[in-house]
């Protein structure tokens, strides 16, 4: 596995595999890589013949006061994990490549609507980083196919629609959330949990899980069921930031009549902000 950190030394390598006439797939990561990464560049290997993966912590698409300064960089170990996977190319840039001119005149991608609600009510400007720096990465990988993590719901919904409205043509495509035995979806900020807080971790996907054998038992009083679930979520220590089921295709709220539904949540354990979400469509063959 070649490591570049250019865009010349990436635009080069890719062209070389496209004369080749392999099929480009692409996995962009921030790095700090576990388990859940591994799966995305191993269905990538499935996919294709040329697997491109990044590691770039996006300062776009961190707040004033989030986590950019203390987010896990790791690079030797990324690395190491990603030759085992099965990926030819990691393009690990510097801010610098990134944002050759700053980031403050950076034309900006935003996807409206989807970016609304949730994680965007919550990370104003999350989604619009996201969105431009993918736009950049895709535009300088040109992929065929790019794979994330179902675990970023919202985040998944929104690169899905960029890539409809701005004519891309490269195949999104979802790889299902990697848990820890106990439920608690794999995430590079797992790591900041402390002991005491990683075991209470796992309520977060349990109150999923919950939500959802109510909603296939018929329950269909959604506030109540939502309203009872934060109080769970409280007592057992955490900061619910929100609760919600949304249709899974648009995100708009859920109606009692919706058959496609998802349930995300965000909640803080400490100061360490966790979130997931359970995909259940009630008309899905069992
Ligand atoms: O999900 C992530 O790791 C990041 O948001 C992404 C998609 C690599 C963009 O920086």
């Amino acid at each position: 596995m070649n490591t570049v950190k250019t865009v010349r030394e990436l635009r080069a390598a890719v062209a070389r595999a496209r004369s080749e006439g392999k099929r480009i797939a692409f996995v962009p990561t921030m790095g700090n890589l576990h388990s859940g990464h591994v799966a995305l560049v191993t269905k990538a290997s499935q996919r294709a013949d040329f697997v491109v993966a990044s590691v770039f912590v996006n300062p776009l698409q961190f707040g004033a006061g989030e986590d950019l300064d203390k987010y896990p960089r790791t690079l030797a170990a990324d690395q190491e994990k990603l030759l085992q996977a099965g990926c030819h190319l990691l393009f690990a840039p510097t801010v610098d490549e990134m944002y050759p001119d700053g980031m403050t005149g950076q034309t900006r991608v935003s996807v409206p609507q989807l970016s609304e609600g949730l994680c965007g009510a919550s990370r104003p400007g999350h989604f619009e980083g996201v969105a431009t720096v993918v736009s950049k990465l895709f535009n300088m990988v040109q992929p065929d196919l790019a794979i994330f993590g179902e675990k970023d719901f919202q985040q998944l919904a929104v690169i899905r629609a960029l890539v409809h409205d701005l004519n891309m043509p490269i195949q999104i495509i979802g790889e299902p959330t990697v848990r820890a035995t106990d439920g608690l979806a794999l995430s590079s900020r797992n790591g900041f949990l402390n002991e005491e807080q990683r075991a209470v971790a796992p309520v977060v996907y349990r109150t999923l899980s919950e939500i959802a054998g109510s909603i296939k038992q018929g329950e269909r009083d959604f506030p109540a069921l939502i309203g009872m679930k934060l109080q769970q979520l409280e007592a057992a220590g955490l900061r619910p930031d929100y609760l919600e089921i949304r249709h899974a295709l648009t995100l708009r709220p859920a109606t009692a009549q919706d058959r496609d539904l998802v349930i995300l949540v965000a909640a803080f354990l400490g100061t360490t902000r966790l979130i997931d979400n359970l995909h259940l469509n009630l008309d899905a063959p069992v």
